[in-house]
């Protein structure tokens, strides 16, 4: 009878430790696959800037530091909520809004900060995303992470790269968007 109890204590161990590894390969079989998005598209989003004549079409407004501090804007926040295309046209209808704000915040070149969340209301996509990192203007391509969503996109995380499709003056800019999303629940 002595015996029999470290007996029940060692099995009892043993299954825990096995439940362990079960639940730990579990874990590891889930982890995502970075060579393979489980989805990815690409859109369109088109800012026009609100340069006091045109309320009616602009789709964003300079709240702080209209003049920024320098060359390059710095401390200059705008405000916007830009349609988003599945091409190039400012005219196709819009599967989506980007809503949210940038920043500019460095001295000595263009530099934002962007926080938005895309918000689709269409019959084929019900959901937002929500996008947020810095935004090195002036490389060809930046990378900005996707930090979650809901509906259609619920808990979803990814990666959006912008390239800077076309640029007219201070009027009117628009950004590719390649989104990949690497955790998809929907
Ligand atoms: C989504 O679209 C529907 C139909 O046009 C509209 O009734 C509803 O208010 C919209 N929802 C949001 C959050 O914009
Ligand atoms: C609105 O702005 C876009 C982009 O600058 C321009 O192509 C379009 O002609 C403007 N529309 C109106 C009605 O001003």
């Amino acid at each position: 009878m002595a015996h029999q109890i470290p007996k029940q204590i060692f099995k009892t161990l043993l299954s825990f430790f096995l439940f362990v590894l079960v639940l730990s390969d579990t874990v590891s079989s889930t982890r995502i696959n970075l060579k393979k998005p489980c989805k990815h598209f690409v859109l369109h989003i088109h800012n026009v800037a609100y340069d006091a004549d045109n309320a009616a079409n602009a789709t964003s407004s300079t709240v702080v530091n209209p003049l920024g501090l320098g060359t390059f804007d710095f401390g200059k926040i705008v405000i916007f909520n830009n349609p988003v295309t599945m091409d190039e046209n400012f005219l196709s209808e819009p599967v989506a809004h980007a809503q949210g704000f940038f920043f500019y915040n460095q001295k000595t070149t263009y530099n934002t900060w962007v926080a938005c969340t895309l918000v689709f209301n269409s019959t084929q996509h019900k959901g937002t995303f929500t996008i947020m990192d810095a935004n090195a203007m002036t490389q060809p391509t930046r990378d900005l992470a996707i930090i979650g969503g809901t509906g259609d996109f619920i808990m979803t995380r990814g990666v959006c790269t912008f390239s800077t499709d076309l640029i007219q003056g201070q009027k009117y800019f628009r950004l590719k968007m390649d989104i990949k999303l690497y955790e998809c629940y929907n």
